[in-house]
């Protein structure tokens, strides 16, 4: 008999940090491939807005939108129902006014059953974050390399590694465990950095390309099955080649439909038994 996987709640996922067990968390998109997750163990799924650029294709984060996020949320939801599912509020969704930001989180619960949301941003952030705990919204904080501000850090480049940036870090993490965020997420940040604001602070602090100090790591999965292909962030580990996998397949696909070889006998629906010996019958109807 298997055992059916119990869900985390918040407070698993502190105890795993006051007991030392990492979290393994990963992004998910769609349906089939969190039900993938789900059986593989994960701990956490992420329905990031690198769906922007890992699902349609865009440029970077900026273009998302709420509804593409509830959408793919909630097909994520329905395969996972056993895994904390984390929605990610996309640009402007929440820099706007503590309103906006309280309303679209809120639609993250109510249409698409997600555990918590995550939202970039340091002290400037403190706010709204301190809105939705008020609405009883389970946060994540997001700092470092903040995708949806990259224009102004100057691009996708990894942030805290002067003395002077390490500094501006470990006060937006002060600041945000401060306000009550129950996780924190360091995106692209030294291991020493990360390994003291992790030391620091009580709550469970994840990394994506942080190093191995942290709490838990998050990976984006299409750069662990090999499926993006527009690049490969330096702190990526690819677990397989699905991209080769699929076009080799799909290769293969119009190879047979070209010569002959698919479809084969095994794939076709034939006439019931006493049917199929009037057949030729009908045929002389229609000549
Ligand atoms: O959207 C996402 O997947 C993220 C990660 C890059 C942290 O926010």
């Amino acid at each position: 008999m298997t055992m059916e996987k119990k869900k985390h709640s918040i407070h698993t996922l502190q105890e795993m940090k006051r007991s030392g067990e990492k979290i393994a968390w990963l992004t998910a998109y769609d349906f089939p491939t969190a039900q993938f997750a789900e059986a593989a163990g994960l701990d956490m799924l992420l329905v990031g807005d690198s769906l922007g650029m890992c699902v349609y294709g865009y440029e970077g984060t900026v273009p998302v939108t709420m509804d593409q996020c509830i959408v793919h949320s909630e097909a994520v939801r329905r395969a996972a129902p056993n895994t904390f599912v984390m929605g990610d509020m996309p640009f402007l969704s929440y820099q706007i006014s503590d309103e906006e930001a309280v309303r679209n989180a809120g639609r993250f619960l109510k249409e698409a059953g997600v555990d918590a949301v995550k939202l970039e941003g340091g002290k400037r952030i403190v706010p709204r974050i301190r809105a939705l705990l008020d609405a009883g919204i389970v946060v994540c904080g997001h700092i470092g390399l903040t995708p949806q501000s990259s224009g102004q850090l100057g691009g996708h480049k990894a942030q805290g590694r002067t003395i002077e940036s390490a500094r501006l870090l470990i006060e937006d993490a002060l600041a945000i465990e401060e306000t009550g965020a129950q996780l924190l997420l360091l995106e692209a940040v030294p291991p020493e950095v990360a390994g003291f604001i992790a030391k620091k602070l009580h709550i469970p602090v994840l990394s994506i390309g942080a190093g191995p100090l942290c709490d838990g790591q998050l990976l984006i999965v299409s750069d662990l099955i090999g499926q993006f292909q527009a690049f490969t962030p330096k702190f990526v580990k690819r677990y397989c080649d699905v991209a080769t996998t699929i076009t080799e397949a799909m290769k293969a696909y119009v190879a047979d439909v070209r010569t002959g070889r698919f479809p084969a006998d095994e794939h076709c629906y034939h006439m019931l038994k006493d049917e199929a010996g009037r057949f030729p019958e009908l045929e002389k109807e229609f000549e």
